[in-house]
């Protein structure tokens, strides 16, 4: 008893000094060579995640990151994100979202090392790149080149993180996970723009970064004249040719875009993981060490985080971990097997210290070969060479190419790679997907409601009144709300007027109109317009108070009809950034709203020149400066319950309270109904929503894998809304009354918004006899154990998971034969086992996850000798935690 509490006493004691003195690792250096990262003095082969905490909410990143080490990650990597930590000048924040040392904590406790690309240019389809809207105002700045202010400010905020890190002891150093940093970022794609200004800001910036005494490596991506003490490192869709700019570094990738972000009125880009993986075996196949997906979890850009021009609020990136946290699958499940065989390929990896070995296999096919031997490529490698991996690649995109090599005959699909990791027994291939593809739903939730007061029905009239006694509206003024709200001479440029404190200026003045000039229009027949040189994102022209038209678009020119009386007539415009620019040279200059003239023509005296009159100014809404949407200003806010013939109305504010679903499905609000504007749940901003629809057309059938990538490849969406679906993470709902505001600008209907359930609902596997068997059967030559283990004779094997907190509860399809079809429409072929469904069922059914083994003596008998066979199988998931509340609807 007494030793029992003396040791738990001492496990407690020591899990607080670890815990107390930040370490999650013995502490180690890192240094690099020429083949790869040296950590603690060993060369490593890297697999790292990209993962941007604020696109999170701290409660997602346990998970997030266990399913980064789950999936095979050894490193995360992230940007910092200045304008969140520092939103005004020399007031910092570092909690919830943003609170970046959690974070790296949570990513040390998990065992998993951190890249850290501090930039502070952080580009990442964020607002602005990251930069804070202030920087602009400080005089004589100029961004990214050799400008005093601009480097005094760089260097502040970069030391501070700095600094901040070594404080909380998360330097690898000092036992914490941080092993690799990196200054500035893809600054190589605008350098030109910048003269030789551009290449003295790089040396001082590798200097600067360096003299912060950090005491790990720092990178520059894309950039081919980083100086000799920082890492240049590749960022694209392949990087296998890559070279670093001195035979001292090894080739890093630091972007491998797995996928690509949407802009509203888009298709959704899809890169195929057959293609991925291709890229990233081919990128360790010719001397790769560190390889980053961008992204592993991409995640939302809640509130007004979003880049632009016009990027939309989700950040899913089609990558391997979705928007909402749950597995896209096949991705992260081939993935996984893929890291896995790098894995087994590492000891033969960072022993070859020059060049592996070449062989030309066919005009489109070649293999290299790690071995700290000589191998004999016509032969079978002798039993005594312990440590010899081989990456056989077909970049033909057409054709299937029989190879010969070890004294073997290989089969390599087109454009695909197959890992030997021990020169004999094909462990991978890039083109052969064994693991699950999951379809996800989007279920409407029949648990939560919509009731200002608490749980009850979607919608309760009130006849007599014709109001939603459950939702309530607030009507946005047109123009100015502010008494005396200030006027200048002149148009002046949106964000030197709104700081970007909100998406929404407006810019009101008078014209006055003869009685000579309404004749001359209704002689024409032609209406005066106004026209705009040139404006981004969003315009609104109001006549009078009455909207004369809208107009989308990014610094084009624009003529506006307008309907004007005689004598005095109001013209009230709306500019509307949707997210500030994120990427160019010269990102100071962009701004927003205007530029150019602004003129009424078609009078009959000619045009008028509006851009020298007087207007009058309106910095964001009446709505916001309310805090319309914050659960404690809701008492004086001056809502009224909404009237039900009134819900299409134009800038209107509508809220309600509803409960939270029961359960941890992830959860959605489906905005189908709305048209533009932004929302947020108990005072967290859950992004901007917009209705625009893709184009019809673009979208291709199917895709096709093979051949090189580009975003658009493999789009789908045509025709629909880019994104109708906004994540509310569960971090920010209680059980009941969560209050829902919205804006909405251009009129939706808010009583269609229904609460969404996103789920994993249908996985389905598909794996031959063929395949290769479990990676975690083979071992890895250097391994602790020794010697190989054949895996010759091990059965491949089907795995199938549900969703945490789901299990399998039907299995809908199993064959063990030749079945024919895909995932949601299997049928029997000629040869099917009998028992395949009982015996697939008694694995499965009431778990959460199952491996079969495929091979005839798992069902009995073998039902057609001499047939190559399949095992297909297609199962439901479900809750385990059976919706009681079902029924009382
Ligand atoms: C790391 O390198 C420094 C400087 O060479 C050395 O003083 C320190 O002991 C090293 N730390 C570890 C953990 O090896
Ligand atoms: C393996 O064995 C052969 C013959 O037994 C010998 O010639 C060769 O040098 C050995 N190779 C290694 C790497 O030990
Ligand atoms: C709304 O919620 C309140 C509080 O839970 C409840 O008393 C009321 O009956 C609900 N309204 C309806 C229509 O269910
Ligand atoms: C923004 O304001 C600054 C100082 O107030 C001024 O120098 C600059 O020209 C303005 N920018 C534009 C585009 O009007
Ligand atoms: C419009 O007419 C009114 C009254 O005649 C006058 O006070 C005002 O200055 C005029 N405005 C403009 C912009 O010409
Ligand atoms: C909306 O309903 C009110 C109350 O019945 C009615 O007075 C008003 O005219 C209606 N408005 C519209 C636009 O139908
Ligand atoms: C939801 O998650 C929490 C914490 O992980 C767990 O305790 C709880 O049982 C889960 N509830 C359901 C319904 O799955
Ligand atoms: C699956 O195969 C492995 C290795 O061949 C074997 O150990 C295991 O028992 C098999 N599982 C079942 C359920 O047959
Ligand atoms: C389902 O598969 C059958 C043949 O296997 C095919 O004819 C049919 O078009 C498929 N249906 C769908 C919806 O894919």
């Amino acid at each position: 008893m007494d030793d029992q509490f003396y040791s738990s006493l001492f496990m407690l004691m020591f899990f607080f000094s670890v815990a107390m003195a930040g370490t999650f690792f013995e502490p180690f250096n890192v240094s690099y060579d020429h083949r790869a990262l040296v950590l603690g003095g060993r060369r490593r082969m890297l697999v790292s995640a990209g993962i941007h905490y604020p696109r999170a909410t701290p409660q997602m990143w346990p998970d997030l990151i266990a399913k980064s080490k789950e999936g095979g990650a050894d490193v995360i990597q992230t940007y910092v994100f200045w304008n969140g930590h520092e939103p005004n000048r020399g007031q910092y924040v570092f909690e919830g979202r943003y609170d970046l040392v959690k974070f790296v904590k949570v990513i040390g406790s998990n065992g998993l090392y951190l890249h850290l690309r501090i930039g502070p240019y952080a580009c990442a389809e964020w607002n602005f790149g990251g930069f804070p809207v202030w920087l602009r105002d400080i005089p004589g700045i100029e961004f990214r080149t050799n400008n005093e202010p601009f480097k005094v400010e760089m260097q502040r905020f970069v030391k501070k993180i700095v600094d901040l890190m070594q404080k909380e002891m998360l330097f690898s150093w000092q036992g914490g996970p941080i092993i690799l940093l990196q200054i500035e970022n893809e600054y190589g794609n605008v350098e030109g723009s910048y003269g030789q200004s551009g290449k003295e800001y790089i040396k001082w910036a590798a200097d600067m970064a360096l003299g912060l005494g950090a005491g790990v490596p720092w990178v520059m991506c894309r950039q081919t004249d980083a100086p000799e003490t920082i890492i240049d490192a590749c960022n694209g869709f392949y990087c296998d040719g890559f070279k670093p700019n001195s035979y001292k570094k090894p080739a890093l990738w630091t972007e491998d875009w797995n996928g690509w972000y949407a802009n509203w009125g888009d298709r959704l880009p899809h890169r195929p993981v057959e293609d991925n993986a291709f890229a990233v075996a081919r990128f360790f196949q010719r001397g790769g060490s560190f390889h980053n997906y961008y992204m592993y979890f991409g995640g939302t850009n809640f509130g007004r985080t979003a880049g632009g021009p016009l990027q939309i609020t989700s950040y899913d990136y089609d990558a391997p971990i979705d928007e909402y946290g749950l597995l896209a699958q096949p991705k992260w499940g081939h993935l996984k097997d893929l890291h896995a065989a790098i894995k087994l390929c590492e000891p033969a990896l960072v022993a070859v210290d020059n060049s592996p070995q070449y062989v030309k296999l066919g005009p489109m096919q070649e293999a290299h070969i790690y071995s700290s031997f000589h191998i004999d490529v016509n032969s079978r490698v002798p039993e005594n060479v312990s440590i010899c991996s081989a990456f056989l690649a077909n970049i033909d995109e057409h054709k299937t190419a029989t190879v010969r090599i070890f004294g073997e005959v290989f089969v390599l699909p087109p454009w695909s790679v197959s890992i030997l990791h021990d020169c004999k027994n094909v462990v991978f291939n890039t083109a052969k997907v064994g693991s699950q593809v999951s379809i996800k739903t989007m279920e409407v939730d029949s648990i939560g409601f919509f009731n200002t007061t608490g749980p009850g029905h979607l919608l309760l009239q009130d006849e007599k009144f014709h109001v939603s006694k459950d939702w309530m509206s607030f009507k946005e003024p047109i123009g100015t709300w502010v008494e005396n709200s200030f006027t200048a001479r002149g148009i002046l440029e949106h964000l030197n007027v709104t700081k970007d404190t909100s998406d929404y200026l407006w810019y009101i003045t008078r014209i006055n109109v003869t009685e000579e000039d309404i004749s001359y229009w209704e002689e024409t027949g032609l209406l005066p317009s106004l026209t705009i040189d040139s404006f981004r994102d969003v315009v609104r022209v109001f006549v009078n108070g009455r909207l004369a038209g809208s107009r989308v678009g990014h610094w084009v020119k624009e003529a506006q009809p307008v309907y004007l009386v005689q004598g005095s007539n109001e013209l009230a415009l709306l500019s509307e950034t949707v997210g500030l620019k994120n990427y160019g040279a010269f990102l100071e200059k962009d701004g927003a709203g205007f530029k150019g003239q602004i003129k009424l023509i078609g009078l009959k005296n000619g045009d008028v020149d509006l851009s020298n009159s007087l207007w009058a100014y309106q910095v964001g809404l009446k709505g916001e400066s309310a805090k319309l949407y914050a659960p404690e200003e809701q008492e004086n806010a001056g809502w009224s319950f909404l009237k039900l013939n009134d819900t299409a109305s134009t800038f209107t504010w509508y809220k309600t309270y509803f409960d939270a679903p029961e359960g941890n499905d992830t959860f959605a609000l489906d905005f189908g109904s709305m048209g533009k504007g932004q929302a947020w749940v108990n005072g967290h901003g859950i992004g901007r929503y917009w209705s625009l629809v893709a184009p019809k057309s673009g979208c291709p059938r199917t895709c096709n894998y093979r051949g090189a990538y580009n975003s658009d490849k493999c789009l789908t969406n045509c025709g629909k809304r880019t994104q109708s679906w906004y994540h509310v993470p569960r971090e920010w709902l209680q059980a009941s009354n969560n209050l829902l505001v919205i804006f909405e600008e251009t009129g939706g209907d808010p009583l269609k918004i229904s609460l969404k359930l996103h789920s994993t609902r249908t996985v389905c596997a598909q794996v031959p006899e063929t395949h290769y068997p479990p990676l975690s059967t083979w071992s890895n030559p250097d391994s602790a154990t020794g010697g190989r283990i054949s895996a010759k004779g091990i059965a491949p094997q089907v795995h199938l998971r549900c969703d945490d907190g789901q299990v399998i509860s039907a299995i809908t399809f199993a064959s063990y034969g030749n079945p024919r079809g895909s995932c949601g429409n299997f049928s029997k072929g000629t040869c099917d086992a009998p028992s395949s469904l009982s015996v697939v069922s008694k694995a499965c059914q009431g778990r959460n996850r199952c491996d079969i083994n495929v091979s005839s003596a798992t069902f009995s008998h073998d039902p057609c000798q001499g047939t190559s066979k399949t095992l297909v199988v297609q199962a439901e998931c479900t809750s385990s935690v059976s919706k009681l509340l079902i029924g009382q609807v």
